[in-house]
């Protein structure tokens, strides 16, 4: 039988190209989808029948979030990977000294780190019956407090942060039960986080693809320091 795995934010980017490392290696997907206009998700599902279901998704909406877990339950006993990847970046504040927006900032909470949370509880109960059971939060070097330096960005900065806290809880919780997290930064990415400005990300070192693959390879592997959950894309302990 395959194994499954539940992608959140798969319509492009870094989560689909998840979705397609997924398939390569033999995953059956299931493939939260926000933007149904987009067309990159569709094509991927068509190259491969039957291996990508695509689930429409919005992870700052609990009806969403319990209508997407209720459509994967339907089909799978069990996960054995849930990828929370959905995020968003944008907040009209800049430092302290300038004006603030916290209702950016609260939605960025929202999406961002209660929306990981909330899909990851949404699928617990499949992830604890799989044999072999991952959790991947997509977390950001943004969210490492130990090598931050910059002075702003207080909204992404601090959702991030928070991934890395709930990823950690869950790890205490359930590692002795063979349940696997890890927190990590996928790197600095050619991708639209910031809309389609692609001249803003032109610099990044990494497509997403690339990102994906490299995370894929590194995740299954033992922590390289003990307990460490957050991690780069390969491997390498982040500090908190
Ligand atoms: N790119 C980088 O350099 C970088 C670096 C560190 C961490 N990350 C993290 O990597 C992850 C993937 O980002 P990406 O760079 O691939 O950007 P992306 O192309 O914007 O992908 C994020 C996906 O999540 C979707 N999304 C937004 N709000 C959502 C919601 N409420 N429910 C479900 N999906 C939602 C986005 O849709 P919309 O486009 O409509 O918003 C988009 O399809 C994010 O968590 C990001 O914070 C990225």
């Amino acid at each position: 039988m395959k194994k499954t795995a539940y992608v959140t934010g798969a319509d492009r980017g870094l989560g689909l190209g998840f979705v397609k490392v997924l398939v390569e290696n033999g995953y059956k997907v299931y493939a939260g989808s926000f933007m149904p206009d987009w067309h990159e998700l569709k094509e991927a599902a068509a190259e491969h029948p039957g291996d990508i279901t695509i689930v429409p998704l919005n992870v700052g909406n609990q009806q969403s979030v319990d209508d997407a877990a209720a459509v994967i339950a339907k089909d799978t006993d069990s996960l054995n990977l849930l990828v929370n990847n959905a995020g968003i970046v944008a907040d009209r504040s800049n430092t302290i000294l300038d004006e603030m927006f916290f209702d950016d900032m609260l939605k960025l909470y929202d999406i961002n780190a209660l929306g990981t949370l909330r899909v990851t509880k949404s699928v617990i109960g499949l992830l604890l019956k799989a044999e072999e059971k991952m959790l991947v939060n997509i977390s950001s070097a943004a969210g490492s407090v130990g090598t931050v330096t910059r002075t702003n960005q207080y909204g992404y900065t601090m959702s991030k942060a928070a991934i890395n806290m709930q990823s950690k809880l869950i790890y205490n919780h359930f590692h002795e039960q063979g349940l696997q997290v890890r927190a990590v930064h996928p790197g600095w990415m050619h991708t639209r986080l910031f809309g389609d400005d692609l001249e803003r990300m032109k610099e990044a070192p990494f497509e997403p693809d690339d990102a994906a693959k490299r995370i894929f390879q590194s995740v299954f592997e033992p922590l390289q320091a003990d307990g460490h959950i957050f991690i780069e894309n390969d491997g390498k302990p982040m500090p908190y």
